[in-house]
């Protein structure tokens, strides 16, 4: 067992990138319609329609827009409407309006010149960095990295990243890998190869380690790693939100309270809640027009909702005077039976039991 030798100073000690152009010259995609060309405009049209999307789909789609668009100039006199038309059905329609805005760009500010220096071409709209590079790459034969998706999946196995790619230190991680393993020579073959490989070996779900050129070296496969690799998305953290119950008890009755239409429970009576740290005496006089008598407090209740936890800390209170008792819309004091026969959520109608026990 040995680390696969990467330095991530641009001296690259594996043949990572001799292999896979090897591998990629004899089992790699030679034909799509977007190979073999340096037009750049049409280059640049492959790489967005390829954003999230299979190869298989855009096919027809990118041959039916350069029939209408055959280049650059055709596309920016179009009206937007026709471009999304021609985009229907592809999805990611923000793709479409910055093809066309990028479109008018390269008119208005580089002649009609598709853009060749990586940083001009990033700044134009709906170009990321990878698309910026392979768009460099394809269409200039400069030798610049890509990071898309599926790269990043080839990497993390390859070099054991044990990370989130999505996450910003794992992606900046990343680059600097896929900035290390790039061949001086060749930066075409060994970009579709990366492509290649990671469209049709390293895929998510049982990759063909068997039929890749770098496996020797591969971190995952050496180590039985690669249906782990790359970590998925953290989940996201269970927050829990706290809230006081108040139990306001007047003889044999307690005061429910409507809650809004919308949010948790929506409609149903419930107990009246107030804030952690809300003044309890001036609350129960504003609102409920009572004074009361605090009483021990019950032990907290928890309840679980899809997206976050309830903490909820149920406080009887002794009515000492009620002033009068007007019932205000959306306030009810009903017997605890009667409570207990409303629809009521469920940790309230065990606190009303509870409360039914003792009353
Ligand atoms: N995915 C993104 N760019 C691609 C390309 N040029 N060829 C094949 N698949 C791709």
């Amino acid at each position: 067992m040995h680390p696969p030798k990467i330095e991530t100073q641009g001296k690259v000690t594996t043949n990572f990138a001799a292999r896979l152009v090897r591998w990629q010259k004899q089992h790699g995609r030679h034909d799509l319609p977007w190979q073999n060309t340096r037009d750049a405009y049409r280059v640049w049209l492959s790489e967005i329609m390829l954003q999230q999307t299979q190869v298989g789909t855009v096919l027809g789609y990118y041959a039916r827009f350069l029939e209408r668009f055959p280049d650059l100039r055709s596309l920016a006199a179009a009206h937007e409407d026709e471009v999304l038309r021609l985009w229907s059905g592809l999805g990611y329609y923000s793709r479409a309006r910055n093809l066309h805005r990028a479109a008018r760009i390269v008119i208005a500010q580089h002649a009609g010149q598709f853009p060749c220096e990586l940083n001009a071409i990033l700044a134009l709209p709906g170009i990321g960095r990878s698309t910026a590079a392979a768009i460099a790459v394809f269409a200039f034969g400069q030798r610049q990295a890509i990071l898309d998706g599926n790269v990043k999946r080839v990497l993390c196995r390859f070099l054991g990243v044990a990370g989130f790619p999505g996450e910003k230190v794992i992606e900046t991680l990343l680059w600097r890998h896929a900035e290390s393993l790039l061949p001086e020579r060749d930066p075409e073959t060994y970009t579709q190869a990366l492509m290649d490989l990671g469209a049709g070996i390293c895929v998510r779900a049982q990759p063909r380690c068997a039929q890749c050129p770098v496996r020797t070296d591969c971190v995952a496969h050496r180590e039985g790693r690669t249906a782990e690799l790359p970590l998925p998305r953290p989940k996201k953290a269970y927050p829990e939100k706290a809230t006081v119950m108040l139990i306001a008890i007047d003889g044999g009755s307690v005061l429910l309270e409507k809650r809004p239409t919308t949010g948790i429970w929506g409609g149903l009576w419930s107990l009246p809640e107030i804030d952690l740290g809300e003044d309890l005496a001036a609350v129960c006089q504003a609102r409920f027009g009572i004074n009361v008598r605090k009483l021990a407090t019950w032990a907290d209740l928890l309840h679980s909702f899809t997206h976050f936890r309830l903490r909820i800390t149920p406080q009887p209170l002794q009515v000492i005077d009620l002033t009068p008792r007007v019932e205000h819309p959306g306030q009810l004091w009903l017997p605890v039976a009667d409570a207990l026969g409303a629809a009521v959520p469920q940790p309230v109608r065990l606190l009303l039991t509870r409360l039914d026990a003792i009353v």
